[in-house]
């Protein structure tokens, strides 16, 4: 059917009602693309995991199908098995013996989440919490579903990881035509690696390497995706690109979704050395806190709380270059401690360091990494904090770059907090030497730097290599409390992705499907002469431009301005999305603290950034697809990516052109109504 409700997104896909979240099982078969996804059956929050199930022929309309595997249950409320997040392949030679060559069938390769302990039907014993790899399949094309007999067909994580049996998930599974065989990727979500298997039937599976921790070794490591991409269209030079989701802790705190690229050698994925960050000091930076061997108060730190009068501990973790780390805890009795570094004036543009925060960050075997998120390493000014990195759950591995270029000449503190208020544990974070540089210290490679775009999977079965990925358009930190009824959740518009040589390094890129095209209607507003935007903080509303659902392309060369941009869902009651780009920064901007709804999460609110250098002719482009409840915008070759939703009132329909402080050229604008893609 139509639907019409406030926020009900218009071109991108909703269940008709109730819960979801990643997309699953993304598959192109017989014409048809198929898009499984978690889902609740049940209820608008997240819980009963099951499969739910749409198909498309053009990524475009979707049609929504029967649940293809629903949660089961021995009684009401009583869950004895979930079905995450996972793949599906079309097993054409019938290797699973589960079809025929004639019909092959196609296998969906998925986490059995099991709540409690439990013998299933085939006598297998399973412990509470396990989280184990099943697989499942369908005769007819995806709409019904049988469970192979022999599941779980991987129960334990590989050794010595057995451990981890309550952490171990979502496969993605493709086929390797240099070695005939399948292979597996997953995550042990917790130690921040993922897992390669291979098998030849998709029942018997064989351990073959671990890649990880690395980059932003954060929060859990989920749904991770492994595919090979040309660089440049050219196919002689092919990299494998690993795709591993991050919550919490990503860019923007919450859920985020980084990429590593590298080779796979038919067993291994090998990163590329330029594109692993963690052991790397910035180019040309200079140490400012050297914590090796030392304790905090030799270094004229000073402690309060808990800590005072105590020698830090003394510990050393993988990628902390076993350099003595700044480690505050409390006693798990409510207490703040604090450790804050003597005065220094800042004379470089960046504050670099490697932090990692939890429970017990360097030894989760032990101690488990359940954990506490209230710690954080503040940069404080006058005794105010100008700059925060908070900890997050479980142990986390990473650089944090601080842009302190506003505070040159300022006389500056760095101050450690463990804040264990609250919490009846410790808590740990653990500072390595603090770096001051010129430059950034680079983090990750981030596929998308907006909020919501999490769970981000690639569909197997395209032919001409070609990559087409999806994401749940959605963050853990506030999902299941988004305004929307009777559905919860989006998923983003589906993106062809490549690889491009941008500024002499490789970059994963992404434009939207080119099928969405088709929903466009006409085109309300285009200029192609050259507009200058020139007075200070001017705002031009794009003449008879209205719209709840619109795809924009706009290049701009920047001026004297030192933002400019658009704005759009803008409504007389003062709300408006801002799209711009900040030329001091390098980069493209996303402010939703205006964009209507927020208050339903304290991290709602707020302004995300990604880095975008002018093209080569100096300009900035920018595409943005608005919809009923978010907004995607893709700069430059699609290289900066942020994803964002939003809930405006209806009657905030208004765009704007706007140029703060200065000029800016508007050199380009072509608006278009998005038709709706329910039938
Ligand atoms: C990611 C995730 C997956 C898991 C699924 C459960 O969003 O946490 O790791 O399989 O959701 O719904």
């Amino acid at each position: 059917g139509t639907y019409t409700e406030t926020f009900r997104p218009q071109f991108h896909y909703t269940p008709a009602k109730n819960w979801m979240n990643d997309p699953n099982g993304l598959v192109y078969y017989g014409g048809k693309y198929h898009l499984f996804y978690q889902y609740n059956p049940n209820g608008m929050t997240w819980g009963d995991m099951s499969w739910g199930h749409a198909v498309s022929t053009d990524t475009v309309h979707w049609t929504e199908m029967p649940i293809a595997l629903n949660v089961e249950k021995y009684a009401p409320g009583q869950v004895t098995q979930m079905f995450w997040s996972g793949s599906a392949v079309v097993d054409s030679n019938n290797t699973s013996g589960l079809g025929t060559t004639t019909n092959p069938p196609m296998v969906a390769i998925y986490t059995s989440y099991y709540p409690q302990a439990l013998t299933l039907a085939n006598g297998t014993s399973v412990q509470a919490g396990t989280q184990a790899q099943s697989i499942a399949y369908s005769l007819d094309q995806g709409t019904t579903w049988t469970q192979y007999s022999g599941d779980p067909i991987i129960q334990l994580p590989p050794s010595p990881y057995q451990d981890q049996f309550q952490n171990f998930r979502d496969p993605k599974v493709f086929w390797y035509a240099p070695e005939k065989k399948w292979v597996m990727v997953a995550a042990l979500a917790a130690l921040h690696k993922v897992v390669l298997y291979s098998s030849k039937d998709l029942k018997q599976w064989t351990f073959m390497s671990e890649f990880g921790p690395a980059n932003e070794s954060i929060g859990a490591w989920e749904c991770p995706d492994l595919f090979p991409l040309p660089v440049d269209g050219n196919t002689s030079n092919i990299k494998w690109v690993l795709v591993v989701n991050i919550n919490p802790g990503s860019i923007t705190a919450g859920s985020g979704a980084q990429y590593f690229l590298g080779q796979f050698d038919d067993t291994q994925f090998v990163a590329d050395a330029n594109n692993v960050y963690d052991s790397l000091p910035p180019a040309g930076s200079t140490v400012f806190q050297n914590f090796e061997g030392s304790s905090y108060s030799a270094l004229g730190w000073t402690a309060t709380g808990a800590l005072a009068g105590q020698a830090p501990a003394r510990e050393t973790i993988p990628g902390m270059e076993g350099n003595q780390l700044a480690d505050t805890y409390g006693t798990g009795d409510s207490s703040v401690s604090t450790l804050t570094s003597p005065p220094f004036t800042i004379t470089t543009s960046y504050i670099n360091f490697l932090v990692s925060g939890g429970y017990h960050p360097y030894d989760p075997a032990t101690y488990g990494t359940s954990m506490d998120t209230e710690t954080a390493v503040n940069l404080l000014i006058n005794g105010k904090v100008v700059q925060s990195t908070t900890g997050s759950n479980g142990i986390e591995l990473v650089w944090r770059s601080w842009d302190v270029s506003g505070y040159n000449g300022q006389v500056a503190q760095i101050q450690i907090v463990d804040n264990n208020t609250g919490t009846t544990g410790w808590g740990h974070i653990l500072v390595d030497d603090i770096v001051f540089s010129d430059v950034s210290k680079q983090e990750a490679n981030w596929i998308d730097y907006g909020p919501d775009f999490y769970a981000v999977n690639s569909w197997n079965g395209l032919s001409g290599g070609r990559r087409l990925s999806i994401g749940w358009m959605n963050n853990w930190n506030y999902a299941n409390t988004i305004p929307t009824t009777p559905w919860r959740s989006a998923m983003s518009v589906p993106r062809e992705f490549a690889l491009k040589t941008i500024n002499s390094q490789v970059r994963l890129v992404q434009r939207p499907v080119a099928d969405l095209l088709g929903l466009r209607g006409s085109s309300i507003y285009t200029q192609t002469t050259n507009t200058s935007l020139f007075s200070s903080n001017m705002v031009v509303p794009v003449d008879n431009t209205k719209g709840e659902a619109l795809d924009i392309s706009t290049k701009f060369k920047p001026g004297t301005a030192s933002q400019f941009g658009m704005k759009v869902r803008v409504g007389a009651n003062g709300e408006e999305t801002v799209v711009g780009y900040d030329v001091k920064t390098h980069t493209v901007f996303v402010d939703r603290s205006k964009s209507g709804q927020i208050n339903f999460d304290p991290t709602f609110t707020g302004r995300y950034s990604a880095p975008l250098l002018p093209s080569v002719d100096g300009s900035i482009a920018l595409r943005v697809l608005v919809d009923w409840s978010s907004v995607e915008v893709f700069g430059g070759s699609g290289e900066a990516v942020l994803t964002s939703q939003i809930f405006p009132a209806p009657t905030s329909d208004g765009v704007a052109v706007f140029a703060n402080g200065g000029t800016a050229v508007l050199q380009s604008i072509n608006i278009s109504s998005m038709n709706s893609s329910w039938p």
